[in-house]
């Protein structure tokens, strides 16, 4: 049974960037939901993924160094402890993971042509197409069984993961693994990061909600790893139930503990989350308004999916936060969207006109901070709303 416990107010589509300011945007009811039998955590609204992911998808993997480098030591690990003959990529985006890998040896999924794009022109074996059964079926007809299946940051954007698993299932050899890594809704209650939930991401993943859905696939968790990529996610290694030749790891029961011990079980976790969130956005917007009555000027600091949450959940426009700077070239020049606030190219000395930076990217706070050194040096500082709205 759905249960709900939060209301994220009317959200636009976090990946609709356009570049004027429409101020009649769609918006959808982003409300939330835990559902006791299956202990899934989801949002309402389904949106068809056609609408979603599209010819003009800004979201790039590559643009950041840690993500590059999370790719680049996992591609490191698949090589020498599993060392498959062939590797599926669901959401391969921009190559960021196939990259590393020889092309004759990796085979992209990826439904938004201007993703697939970028490594069919690098040479990638790239399936323009979204993840199902009908797909999953022609690509056995041409490479038969598949030993490694990977997706990061996918599996949670795709609206029937009956259909994602049975897929997965149909393609996966016998002794064959999938890797899958989201971001973790443990961390998510611990850092009261309600920003993971946008229209796009419609899952948020725990190992207790993950077991149980393999379960009807016959697939089982044999170990998992806890990173510290998008803010805190799993990496959950997957078997079949009866291949025999890998021992499930102690950490992954220990894991389940750990979600069972915070309540990710139970719906009354969930409402006091709830209250946490609530208590967040009046924090925050008491900070914004005393910077605004200071005449202090802020910019926004990557124009992530989960800001377009907090930005419309909390009412922030260009009242408060003048522009936002990002390196991603689909976004420069464009809105954030449901907001009239601009996002401008990112150049070095461009925080240098503000008082403060309102850390949209919080999850790559280290890499950033170690990037505006300066700017923190000469006394700039941070707002954050993560785990609690304050200036750092
Ligand atoms: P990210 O947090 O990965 O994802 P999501 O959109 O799923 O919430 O997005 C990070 C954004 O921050 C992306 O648009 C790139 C931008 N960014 C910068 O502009 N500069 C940086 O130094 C880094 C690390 C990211």
């Amino acid at each position: 049974m759905n249960k709900f416990f939060l209301d994220l107010g009317k959200q636009p589509l976090a990946n609709n960037y356009l570049n004027y300011f429409k101020k009649k945007q769609t918006k959808y009811n982003l409300k939330l939901f835990f559902n006791t039998k299956s202990k899934m955590v989801s949002i309402s609204k389904r949106i068809p993924s056609k609408i979603m992911f599209n010819n003009k998808y800004p979201y790039r993997s590559s643009m950041s160094l840690t993500m590059k480098k999370s790719f680049n030591k996992l591609s490191n690990e698949i090589k020498k402890k599993f060392n498959p003959k062939i590797i599926l990529e669901i959401g391969s985006n921009d190559g960021a993971l196939i990259s590393n890998f020889p092309k004759n040896k990796v085979i992209g999924v990826e439904p938004c042509k201007n993703l697939a794009k970028i490594t069919k022109k690098e040479g990638f074996k790239t399936f323009n197409d979204y993840w199902n059964l009908k797909l999953s079926k022609k690509i056995k007809s041409i490479y038969n069984q598949i030993d490694l299946i990977y997706s990061a940051n996918t599996l949670t954007h795709i609206s029937n993961l009956d259909e994602v698993f049975k897929s997965i299932s149909y393609l996966l050899s016998k002794n064959g693994i999938l890797i899958i890594e989201d971001p973790s809704l443990l961390e998510c209650l611990k850092k009261n990061s309600y920003d993971q939930f946008y229209n796009e991401h419609i899952y948020l993943f725990s190992a207790i909600s993950v077991k149980k859905l393999l379960e009807k696939f016959k697939l089982e968790i044999f170990d998992i790893k806890n990173l510290s990529t998008h803010g805190g996610s799993l990496r959950y290694y997957i078997k079949r139930k009866n291949n025999k030749n890998l021992k499930i790891k102690k950490n992954v029961q220990k894991q389940i503990r750990k979600e069972i011990i915070h309540g990710l079980d139970k719906i009354k976790t969930y409402r006091k989350f709830s209250k946490n969130i609530k208590k967040s956005k009046i924090d925050l917007l008491k900070i914004l308004n005393k910077v605004k009555k200071e005449n202090k000027k802020i910019i926004g600091y990557g124009a992530t999916a989960k800001v377009v949450t907090v930005l419309n959940y909390c009412n922030i426009d260009n009242r408060f936060i003048s522009y936002f700077t990002d390196i991603t070239p689909e976004k420069i020049n464009s809105f954030i969207p449901g907001k009239n606030i601009k996002i401008l190219k990112y150049k070095k000395n461009i925080l240098k006109k503000y008082d403060y930076v309102f850390l949209g990217a919080w999850n790559f706070k280290k890499e950033i901070f170690n990037k505006e050194k300066k700017f923190i040096k000469e006394g700039g500082k941070f707002i954050t709303h993560i785990p609690k709205p304050r200036i750092i």
